[in-house]
């Protein structure tokens, strides 16, 4: 009898704190017609991993991310690796392609290898861009595009990135200043050199100042770490303005309630995660106009340690995990 081939993984049996997560040897995934497998260089850990680890606590929320535990066992959306095996219907990758991508909802990236289809959120590695840094790209672009998209953001539009230093937030100043923007980005002091570097116009330490009291206005206002609220951003909005939010429950029943207001909340949820917003990214990061803002990185290994930093909820940026 031939041995299953197995591949090294971090799971994730049991709701709970980043100690759940212990590293063990799993059956390597097989690839269906229409998918590739991919060995995996590198992956991050970001907040939406620590939620399902956790445990989203609204109850409902266990009928999508399992009952008693987490339905996938192998956290981790983001990737970067090299093609390893093609199935048999796969046209546009090869053996040895350098790609990157998420595999959002159903995880897989804390590993060795994942599968993925051919069609998913899944594109070339950009050329000069590291394993390490394609890894570290397409979650928070993604969530930033799909709010900056509905808030129609281009040359012209006065924006404000409230937790400009986040996964999000660093993502947001940057597709802002490509659409043409004015950026206005909102951080702690420390962050102020990245954060203009990334194309902010003008930043604000919010620990020395409150934006809602200095009579600036903005067209949107975008809350990209679940930190601010609609209702005392409402005086910062110009008429029409739109407040654009990444949490919190509450802002779907804004959003639903605001619809026809003159001031909007939009919540764009489910993200949905698509090939050609990867493809979209390579040519930014290709171009020169979007790169990686990497904080620390970890090997697998240290998965826990890599966790519990995450839920600090003081990254700057991503938080890599190399695969070796
Ligand atoms: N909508 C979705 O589908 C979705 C998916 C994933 C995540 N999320 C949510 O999106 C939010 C952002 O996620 P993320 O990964 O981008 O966050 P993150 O990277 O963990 O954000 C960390 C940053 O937030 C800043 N920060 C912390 N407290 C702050 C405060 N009180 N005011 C302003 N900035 C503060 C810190 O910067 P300083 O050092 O400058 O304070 C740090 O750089 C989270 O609430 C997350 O749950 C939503």
């Amino acid at each position: 009898m031939t041995a299953v081939p197995t591949m090294k993984a971090v799971v994730c049996d049991r709701y709970g704190p980043p100690d759940v997560l212990r590293i063990t040897e799993v059956p390597r995934p097989v690839p269906g017609p229409d998918e590739v497998l991919i060995r995996i260089r590198a992956t991050t850990v970001n907040r939406s991993d620590c939620a399902f680890r956790a445990g989203i606590p609204q109850p409902y929320a266990r009928l999508f991310t399992g009952l008693r535990r987490p339905r996938y066992r192998i956290l981790g959306s983001e990737l970067s690796g090299e093609v390893e095996v093609t199935g048999s219907a796969v046209a546009g990758f090869e053996p040895g392609d350098a790609v990157f991508g998420v595999k959002a909802w159903k995880f897989g990236a804390h590993a060795e290898y994942i599968c993925m289809r051919e069609n998913a959120a899944l594109a070339g590695k950009p050329a000069g861009v590291s394993f390490e840094e394609a890894a570290a790209v397409c979650d928070g672009v993604i969530l930033a595009l799909m709010g900056l998209r509905r808030a129609d953001i281009r040359k012209g539009r006065s924006i404000l990135v409230y937790g400009a230093s986040g996964s999000i937030g660093t993502a947001a100043v940057q597709l802002s200043r490509y659409y043409g923007a004015d950026v206005t980005a909102v951080c702690t002091g420390q962050n102020f050199e990245l954060i203009r570097s990334l194309g902010a116009d003008q930043v604000i330490d919010y620990t020395e100042e409150d934006f809602t009291e200095n009579g600036q206005t903005y067209d949107v206002i975008f809350d990209a770490v679940g930190k601010h609220s609609f209702r005392r951003s409402k005086n910062s909005l110009n008429p029409g303005g739109i407040y654009l939010a990444t949490d919190h429950l509450q802002n779907l029943v804004l959003a639903a309630t605001t619809r026809f207001a003159d001031q909007k909340v939009v919540f764009p949820i489910p993200p949905r995660y698509t090939r050609q917003d990867v493809v979209f990214l390579k040519g930014l990061m290709e171009a020169g106009k979007y790169r990686a803002v990497i904080d620390r990185r970890y090997p697998l290994e240290d998965v826990v340690v890599a966790a519990r930093y995450v839920e600090t909820e003081q990254k700057t940026g991503n938080v890599v995990l190399t695969v070796s």
